[in-house]
């Protein structure tokens, strides 16, 4: 074009950036990767990242929305998971403000916003198992699918050593995706007269003589032998507590919401120490959800 041209130069509009709809996929697509269902999926102009030997998946950010980018650095710590490494758990907690996760009668719908509902199914279907204690199967009968996302349904875990939960219940009756009770070894026979063997997971060692809570790390080599390494254990309180205490969870989500609940069903009940200066303050993370606030505790930092 010489000084003289007046025509109007021919600019490129700014291309639209990729959302969380082109994102989802390329979660799903390193999930299935993962599992050894599929290759990896190749980076391209729809859906651009890049895979560092140490540090993981990263998205080629300049292509990518605000939200997009926000939702894979709250979901990288699932997806950098290797293919063949060890059990790795996230916990999560909605609760109220002054630390409830229910009412005293037992009521959580919902304690968190709709935006909390989807992480949910976000993290179930990106989990190979989702667990969760036999209060929370008894009081709130949930189906514990993806039916919110995309993606397949995890296998249903119902930790429930003392053979309480009716055979009934939607996880246990539906056929939706497959589901295990697990209880101790010695009660295995009992527990697969009443929901069928192949819904039963017997634990040597979940429960010891002591009448003490079931030992957790009995149960993860157990899911592990099954090819159930990335676990999600969703509530409630008593359950994601226990799995904190024994030190079984990687990461937890606590979210937390505007809400006061007043003496309900408490959240994380630890044994706590003595003085401040010895409580754990480990390295955290806050994503805004709605109006709910998300704290992201990385419960195992790398040394
Ligand atoms: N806001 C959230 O994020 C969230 C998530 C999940 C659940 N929840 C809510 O949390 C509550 C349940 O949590 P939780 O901490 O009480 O228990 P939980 O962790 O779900 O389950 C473990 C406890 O349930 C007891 N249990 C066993 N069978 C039961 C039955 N048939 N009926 C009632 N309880 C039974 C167990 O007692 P034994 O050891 O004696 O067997 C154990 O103490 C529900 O109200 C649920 O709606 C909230």
């Amino acid at each position: 074009m010489n000084a003289f041209d007046l025509r109007p130069t021919m600019t490129s509009a700014p291309r639209a950036r990729l959302g969380v709809e082109a994102l989802w996929p390329l979660c799903l697509a390193i999930v299935r990767h993962r599992r050894g269902m599929g290759p990896l999926p190749a980076a391209e102009a729809t859906q651009p990242f890049t895979r560092h030997p140490a540090n993981g998946f990263t998205l080629d950010e300049p292509a990518w929305d605000e939200e997009a980018v926000e939702l894979f650095a709250l979901l990288k710590p699932v997806l950098d998971r290797p293919p063949d490494g060890r059990t790795w758990v996230i916990g999560q907690l909605g609760q109220s403000l002054d630390g409830c996760i229910a009412t005293r009668g037992g009521d959580s719908n919902f304690v968190n916003g709709p935006e909390l509902l989807l992480h949910l199914h976000r993290l179930r279907a990106l989990c190979d198992a989702v667990i969760v204690g036999a209060g929370t199967a008894a009081i709130d009968n949930p189906q514990l699918t993806t039916r919110r996302v995309a993606g397949e349904h995890p296998m249903r875990v119902l930790i429930d050593p003392s053979l309480r939960l009716a055979p009934t219940l939607r996880v246990l009756s539906d056929r939706q995706a497959p589901t295990l009770l697990v209880c101790d070894a010695s009660r295995e026979s009992e527990a697969a007269q009443r929901v069928g063997p192949e819904q039963v997971l017997g634990v040597p060692g979940l429960m010891k003589n002591d009448g003490g809570p079931p030992d957790l790390r009995a149960l993860l080599p157990v899911l592990q032998a099954r090819g159930l390494r990335v676990l999600f254990v969703e509530g409630g309180g008593i359950t994601v507590s226990r799995f904190v205490a024994q030190g079984c969870i990687d990461r937890l989500h606590l979210s937390v919401a505007p809400v006061l609940i007043g003496s309900g069903r408490p959240g994380l009940s630890l044994p706590g120490t003595a003085a401040m200066r010895d409580c754990p303050r480990p390295p955290a993370r806050v994503f805004r959800m709605g109006a709910d606030v998300l704290w992201d505790l990385d419960l195992r930092p790398a040394p």
